[in-house]
């Protein structure tokens, strides 16, 4: 592994990646997100074909949803080796379909033209060089193979304009970042049953229903991604543009180039509402808040 920015990215990652990995619920609402039908494929389009997950993550759940859709081989990236062991607990059932590679999207360790669908999921923003690791993603894609890319790309909407300046906060001021650190289901739980109990002593019973729906807003699913965006050491400022990205392809030699979105379903906490949002991520309340949103695109190597 390459210098300080990975070893601390792989470490941020690999704990809650961990996690996910374990709880049942979460593993496969991961995996189910991954279907023929979000690539604009047709039932079975995966059949086959020599796949890369590049930036896998220690569960690996889009390298397990290629294999469980008929995939000939999937090899799946992550830097360094002690992801392996995480990973391997779901793929190993796929024997040798399934390939586990310690590199860095920013050289990767294959052929040009090594696969016929390089999948690369919210990767490049926490690389030094983003376009770089395009390129790369590129180089081995052969000719008529596809390229997916999800690449965190809101810096224009309120939210992470927010967000922007709280990861200033977060790396100066120490009582900020271990709140940040400290949320989880459990913190949530404690500070709801706080809230609830001083509402109680001064007004009237809550409505039938109340407790229970503001309890499902807040879990550890959600805090995953609230901790993720302010403990991962570089998000570029969330300053990706869908244009620009378009721009990346193009210069790649790539055709049908489509941005593609999804309803995220499965979700059982407050994101169980943004969803909406991030399926129409046109839509002005989306702009306003996601600004380009997180862009999801595809494309076919000339
Ligand atoms: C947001 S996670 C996404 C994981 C997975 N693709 C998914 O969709 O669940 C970002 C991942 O990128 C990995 N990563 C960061 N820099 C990388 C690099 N230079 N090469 C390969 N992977 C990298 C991190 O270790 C982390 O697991």
């Amino acid at each position: 592994m390459d210098g300080a920015l990975e070893s601390n990215t792989r470490a941020v990652f690999d704990r809650y990646q961990r996690q996910q990995e374990k709880n049942e619920h979460i593993f496969s609402r991961l995996v189910s997100l991954i279907d023929e039908e979000y690539f604009g494929f047709n039932p079975g389009g995966f059949t086959g074909l020599q796949v890369l997950d590049a930036g896998c993550g220690s569960n690996a759940n889009a390298s397990y949803a290629f294999l469980e859709k008929g995939a000939a081989k999937v090899t799946s990236l992550e830097l360094g080796e002690e992801w392996m062991d995480c990973a391997a607990r779901r793929l190993s059932k796929f024997g040798p379909r399934s390939v586990l590679i310690d590199g860095s999207v920013l050289n990767l360790p294959f052929a040009d033209a090594a696969f016929d669908f390089t999948h690369c999921a919210g990767v490049l923003p926490h690389t030094a060089n983003p376009r770089k690791g395009f390129d790369e993603l590129a180089r081995v894609t052969r000719p008529g193979g596809h390229l997916f890319l999800t690449i965190m790309g809101t810096g224009n909407g309120v939210l992470y304009r927010c967000i922007n300046h709280l990861r200033e906060l977060y790396a100066s001021d120490a009582e900020f970042r271990q709140a940040i650190d400290n949320l989880d289901g459990r913190t949530a739980k404690e500070a709801i049953d706080w809230l609830l109990a001083v509402k109680g002593q001064n007004e009237s019973p809550l409505l039938e229903g109340e407790d229970g729906f503001i309890r499902s807003l807040f879990d550890d699913d959600l805090f995953v991604t609230v901790r993720d965006r302010f403990q991962a050491p570089t998000y570029h400022e969330f300053a990706f543009t869908e244009r620009q990205i378009r721009t990346w392809y193009a210069e790649n030699r790539f055709v049908d180039v489509r941005r593609v979105s999804r309803y995220t379903k499965g979700l059982e906490n407050l994101r169980r509402f943004l969803a909406p949002m991030y399926l129409h991520y046109g839509h002005p309340l989306a702009r306003f808040w996601f600004g380009d949103g997180c862009i999801q695109m595809i494309g076919v190597r000339n």
